[in-house]
């Protein structure tokens, strides 16, 4: 591609040592995209005939569908994907294919590229996210009615609904949409046309490229558009979030799915037993989604260390992004393909968790929370429950134990319908203020969710 100035050929250690091929290959669709739309703009300049446009746009079309069928052998020597293709375009076509390149430079090539991919891979993941969604909703439809203990500091605190538990998942990973689809509005900006770095002296219809690949905006300056790698970095980042959420989630899977906790069982068809060890049922599925997280903090981290150093604009490292981008996407896709499915298998052992939200000081606040409506400080509150806490350690017993004078001796603000306090349903019901999760509010959430999510 650039004999004209080299006497040699290029080393083949360099070949080997600077080919992108090996993993940029799977750009094409984009590449072949980009290359027929640049085609228009290069016939209403008067650069390239009608049947030249027609020519290329078939041929590039063919070398499509034979890399699709994996029948095109992709050449080591020939670096990337861009040149791979105009190559072949050129040995096919001749002259009308070596023209292709006018008033374009792989510097604009490569972004337009990596931009019409991501632009497409924000849709699939923002689609799978919402199947998530759906499962955890359909589950806490499933199992509407179990409560099961909260937790803080992995200590039990107080009931919650077990699809209020699942139903904050589903608004962190609203909050990934969302961010998702911001970031989307700086991928789905045009930048061919920039050249390698200055443009072109030949002026080429850049609106018109833009409108025929249905970008909204165009850059503004050749220099950043070839040199900006922002739109990659905000998506690993808000891929991260997902992969931490992804993450968390697998932890309570796994958490819940242990013989201490036993508040779900996964499906045989999502677990994986032990060589050795005949009862085992492991949750590998979330142990590998909370593993994978680390290469998915990795990739934004190396793609942020990679840019950080570069002189404006293009430099050869800038490669180095694709490996990074494409395991980002292909590990949390991947991740969120076989999340929702397993979930919508996970079975609730609704007796494990009647037995664990039985315990009475899971109602300790509510007993507080009682004796301030009855007129009396919160903190002394908290103190006089907290007495009444070790009083029933010293005893050996539960706060439902405490007899009425127990009560009253520790505070005479204590009345005979001190006992009903200690009724989960009752404190369910009483937790009634906008994202608090009574039953009703439960229930409005979900249906929510549902109707959004259909
Ligand atoms: N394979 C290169 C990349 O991925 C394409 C751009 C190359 N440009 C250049 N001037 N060498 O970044």
């Amino acid at each position: 591609m650039w004999k004209g100035r080299f006497q040699q050929p290029t080393a083949e250690l360099l070949q080997t040592y600077s080919e992108s091929i090996s993993f940029d290959w799977r750009l094409w669709p984009f590449d072949i995209v980009g290359s027929i739309a640049h085609t228009a703009a290069l016939e209403q300049a008067g650069l390239i005939t009608a049947e030249e446009t027609e020519l290329i746009g078939s041929t590039l079309r063919e070398i499509g569908a034979e890399i699709e069928a994996g029948q095109f052998v992709f050449k080591r020597e020939l670096e990337d994907i861009h040149m791979n293709i105009e190559a072949e375009l050129t040995r096919r076509i001749g002259d009308a294919g070596a023209k292709l390149h006018t008033a374009r430079s792989r510097n604009d090539q490569v972004a337009l590229d990596i931009r019409l991919y991501l632009r497409e891979e924000c849709d699939h993941v923002e689609a799978q996210i919402r199947e998530l969604q759906k499962a955890l909703v359909t589950l806490g439809e499933r199992y509407r009615e179990v409560i099961i203990p909260g937790y803080t500091h992995l200590q039990r605190a107080q009931p919650v609904y077990f699809a209020h538990h699942l139903l904050a998942y589903v608004e962190m990973f609203e909050r990934d949409c969302a961010r998702i689809e911001d970031c989307r509005k700086r991928i789905n900006v045009f930048p061919l046309g920039s050249g390698a770095i200055a443009g072109s002296t030949i002026l080429l219809d850049r609106e018109l490229v833009a409108k025929l690949l249905d970008f909204p905006a165009i850059t503004q300056n050749s220099m950043d558009a070839v040199s900006d790698r922002d739109f990659a970095i905000e998506l690993l980042s808000a891929l991260s979030i997902v992969a931490m959420h992804l993450s968390r989630l697998s932890e309570d899977v796994i958490l819940w799915a242990s013989s201490e906790f036993h508040f779900i069982t996964l499906s045989d068809a999502f677990t994986t037993g032990s060589s050795l060890m005949p009862q085992k049922k492991n949750p590998d599925v979330a142990e590998l989604t909370r593993g994978k997280t680390g290469r998915v903090y990795g990739n934004l981290m190396a793609l942020l260390t990679l840019m950080k150093g570069l002189p404006m604009t293009y430099n050869r490292d800038m490669q180095e992004d694709k490996e990074a981008i494409f395991d980002s996407l292909d590990t949390v896709r991947n991740a969120l393909g076989v999340f929702a499915p397993m979930l919508l298998e996970v079975r609730v052992n609704e007796v494990s968790c009647a037995a664990a939200v039985a315990d009475p000081n899971l109602l300790a606040t509510d007993l507080a929370d009682y004796l301030v409506l009855h007129g009396l400080p919160f903190r002394s509150a908290h103190e006089v429950v907290g007495r009444a806490v070790g009083l029933c350690s010293e005893r050996g017993c539960q706060l439902p134990e405490l007899t009425l004078e127990d009560y009253q001796k520790l505070s005479p603000l204590f009345e005979s319908d001190v006992h009903e306090v200690l009724q989960v349903k009752r404190s369910m019901a009483a937790r009634r203020a906008t994202g608090a999760p009574a039953p009703q509010n439960v229930a409005a959430q979900l249906a929510r969710w549902r109707a959004a999510l259909g």
